[in-house]
């Protein structure tokens, strides 16, 4: 059975769980007294701008500050001859996850040696913003240049295996995928290549720093604030309780705020350096250059199948790149294990280091450029055979991951498509391509499958329950807009059964219990699954408060036997028997009841942590977890312009349990927009002769406005996943898995041609 729920016409529930309730963080953002991390006010702030390297490989040979500390105003050019000491990035580790935000190995400001074109050489601190920026454009610097490996399509050939790492696994296979290709009745083999991507949130990079003694305070739109501090704590050889980082408000992250970058660590380092509390507000252009995008990529995809569709062979390779000094590899071929039943695969991811600034997570890293490929190679091969693209992915819709046998913990592919195609109208597709117009516009429908893998971290958190029937959630999770705090305020107002306006969710701030990163698609369930925890062990503290009591009609019930309902605990077995939480406190002459998850003493965490490793590792031995959905898309083409217009998206996703239908759907519209700028627009172009960025802006990096987005309609198969907490699954980045590959084979079917090269600008058209 398949039930849908949009926003628009969800079911009724008393329950808060499922419904499309309001951000509670809305009217602060709406009305402006929402405070970001540039607007944290301090009566001796100073302001900080960085001189970016204009090399991309050498060492510092001279550095001139004489013109930028005479402009009034200025009180400190700090360069790597007069910076505090920095002591080394951590390296990553997989039995610590904070180490994940290491976004470079460089020691900046404690090194002479440049690794990339825009790497941070000096900071200059100053009375007002302006003096900062005018100072640091008088700064002169000449440099010794070294040779530097700076053009990704000259370095293809030099690509060396990726090994598998916690970010994704290299290279496997099953059978002799090559060799049936060769002999498959029907095959294509091809190559699709991708640009890189920068990061373009609404709010660019931005840190306010203040030290008190050795104590330091970090106020950052950060993805991360525990990790965060546990670095800063290290780089500046202080305790980690000395660190408290704050991040009440996010304004986009998308993976770009999901490491340390140079001018979080650099903020703090001149805010040691001068003794003010330093704000740094990056340039849009400051982030291009200091902040990591996405990996280009050059990718194979060949497909054998029989006469009847099936495929007896899959092959997806990937060549990619990271920085020399960081970096991640990226899991491109992902999608290409788990979701077509070939009889044969092989599944090959490379790298090429380059001196250029590392790659980052940038929503579904790897992924989103993967299906870009395998999706529109699987409509290359429907055409070849003459089978609807949709009928094709369902004779080869497996029954159990494809590489190894493992379980799905859920699958609704054929689902979601048989859905997606009845309210898309599919059946009214002609599949010869060019056949379908709207007066001189070409039409074009395309199709793609979304998918991605569900991961979580440890998430430790406190619940309090006060006799007046409040509750109060406490985890230093991140809001960065995806309604975060809301969706833990409808689970715990169910859990303990209060109304919605009962509960307040304290978020934000690393001096709250140790929450995850906001990444990997992995907060609502991390946090919720400790959530669960505590309000299981909360009903049975108060439980215990009233079974003491003679009076209380609780007397002698189990945990099992009670409800938590209507701001009390109640039999089940005799509904009209139970108590409030008031009643409860009150006898027991208790203001409040709390319950914790999680350790906060590092000993306590350790063993917290490596508990939840063992058990995830466990979990992804026995089951295959994902988030999926199917894409649909149409689009206009002008037959004489080359241009492409959006006219229709329609989406259908199994992303089990949906916790708030109006922020799920608004969080999948957002990764489909992300997703159409990939496709259509984006494309950051580094120049291979010295590896500095061409476009670092808004003005030459073209993400999608308002007008290049058509209406969205969003869909879920709203059922929960029995593996996950609550049954829900991450939708973070599920949504712009695909989108690129549907639009691709729009286009075919609008123009009958082929684009593998993202983005789809018109130039490739004509
Ligand atoms: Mo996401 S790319 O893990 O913020």
């Amino acid at each position: 059975m398949t039930t849908t729920t949009t926003e628009t016409q969800s079911p009724p529930r008393e329950k808060a769980v499922g419904r499309g309730i309001d951000r509670v963080d809305g009217p602060e953002k709406t009305t402006g007294t929402a405070r970001f991390a540039a607007e944290f006010p301090y009566p001796d702030l100073a302001y900080a701008a960085l001189v970016h390297a204009t090399v991309a490989r050498g060492r510092i040979t001279g550095i001139d500050v004489k013109a930028a500390e005479a402009v009034t105003g200025v009180l400190s050019v700090l360069t790597h001859l007069n910076a505090p000491v920095l002591k080394p990035a951590p390296a990553r580790s997989m039995l610590d996850l904070s180490t994940m935000v290491s976004a470079t190995s460089v020691n900046y400001l404690n090194t002479d040696e440049v690794h990339w074109d825009g790497q941070p050489v000096a900071v200059v601190v100053a009375e007002s913003l302006e003096a900062a920026r005018y100072g640091a454009s008088l700064v002169e610097v000449t440099y010794q240049e070294f040779p530097a490996v700076l053009d990704f399509a000259a370095e293809e050939a030099n690509a060396k295996p990726q090994p598998s790492s916690i970010l994704g696994p290299g290279s496997a296979k099953k059978g002799d995928a090559e060799a049936a290709l060769a002999v498959a009745p029907v095959s294509v083999d091809l190559r699709f290549t991708t640009p890189p991507h920068n990061h373009n949130a609404i709010e660019p990079h931005a840190t306010t720093a203040v030290w008190d003694g050795d104590r330091l305070t970090v106020h950052e739109g950060s993805q991360a604030i525990s990790w965060m501090r546990k670095h800063l704590a290290v780089r500046f050889g202080i305790p980690e309780r000395n660190v408290r980082m704050t991040s009440p408000y996010v304004g986009g992250g998308f993976g770009g705020k999901g490491s340390i970058w140079p001018g979080t660590i650099l903020t703090a380092l001149a805010a040691r350096a001068t003794g003010r509390a330093v704000r740094m507000m990056l340039t849009r252009e400051g982030v291009y250059r200091t902040v990591g995008g996405r990996t280009p990529s050059t990718q194979r995809v060949a497909l054998g199948a029989g006469q009847d569709g099936r495929l007896t062979a899959l092959i997806h390779t990937s060549v990619t790149r990271t920085g020399k000094v960081g970096g991640n590899s990226e899991s491109v071929t992902e999608a290409a294990r788990h979701l077509y039943d070939a009889e044969n695969i092989l599944v090959q991811q490379k790298l090429v280091e380059m001196d250029l600034l590392p790659n980052t997570f940038m929503r579904a890293p790897g992924v989103s450029i993967g299906t870009f490929a395998l999706e529109a190679a699987i409509d290359e091969l429907a055409g070849e055979l003459g089978v609807d693209p949709i009928e094709l992915r369902m004779r080869n819709e497996p029954e159990r991951n494809p590489l190894d046998g493992k379980r799905f913990a859920h699958r609704k592919l054929r689902e979601a498509y048989a859905l997606g195609a009845e309210r898309f109208g599919w059946a009214e597709r002609t599949p010869e391509p060019g056949s379908m117009r709207d007066g001189r516009w070409l039409v074009g429908m395309g199709v793609a499958t979304a998918y991605h893998s569900s991961v979580q971290f440890t998430a430790n958190v406190t619940v309090r329950l006060s006799a007046d029937g409040t509750v109060v959630v406490r985890c230093g999770f991140q809001e960065m807009g995806m309604g975060g705090a809301t969706a833990q305020a409808q689970i715990a107002a169910d859990e303990l059964g209060v109304p919605f306006e009962a509960v307040r969710v304290e978020y934000g701030d690393s001096d709250l219990p140790t929450g995850p990163m906001a990444g990997g698609s992995a907060q609502t369930a991390s946090i919720a699954a400790s959530l669960l925890s505590a309000c299981e062990k909360l009903r049975g503290s108060v439980l215990a408060l009233a079974r003491r009591s003679g009076d209380s009609p609780l007397r002698g019930q189990r945990l099992a036997a009670v409800e938590a309902r209507d701001g009390g605990l109640y039999r089940r077995d005799r509904p009209d028997a139970g108590e409030s939480y008031e009643a409860i406190l009150y006898r027991a002459g208790r203001p409040s009841v709390e319950a914790a998850i999680g350790s906060e003493s590092g000993l306590g965490a350790l063993a917290g942590q490596i508990r939840f490793m063992a058990k995830f590792v466990n979990d992804q031995r026995r089951w295959v977890k994902a988030a999926s959905g199917a894409q649909f898309c149409e689009v206009r083409v002008d037959p004489d312009t080359g241009e492409v217009r959006l006219s229709r998206w329609l989406g259908v996703f199994d992303v089990g349990r949906v916790i708030n239908a109006k922020t799920a759907a608004s969080q999948l519209r957002g990764g489909i927009v992300m997703g159409i700028g990939m496709a259509l627009s984006e494309e950051t172009l580094v120049d291979p002769r010295n590896g500095r960025v061409m476009n670092p802006g808004l003005g030459d990096y073209h993400i999608p406005v308002h007008a290049d987005i058509p209406p969205i309609d969003i869909h879920y198969l709203d059922e929960p996943d029995p593996t996950m907490p609550l049954g829900l699954i991450g939708i973070g980045e599920v949504s712009i898995t695909g989108v690129a590959g549907a639009i691709a084979s729009a286009v075919h079917h609008a123009t009958g041609k082929r684009v593998r090269d993202l983005p789809i600008t018109l130039d490739k058209l004509l």
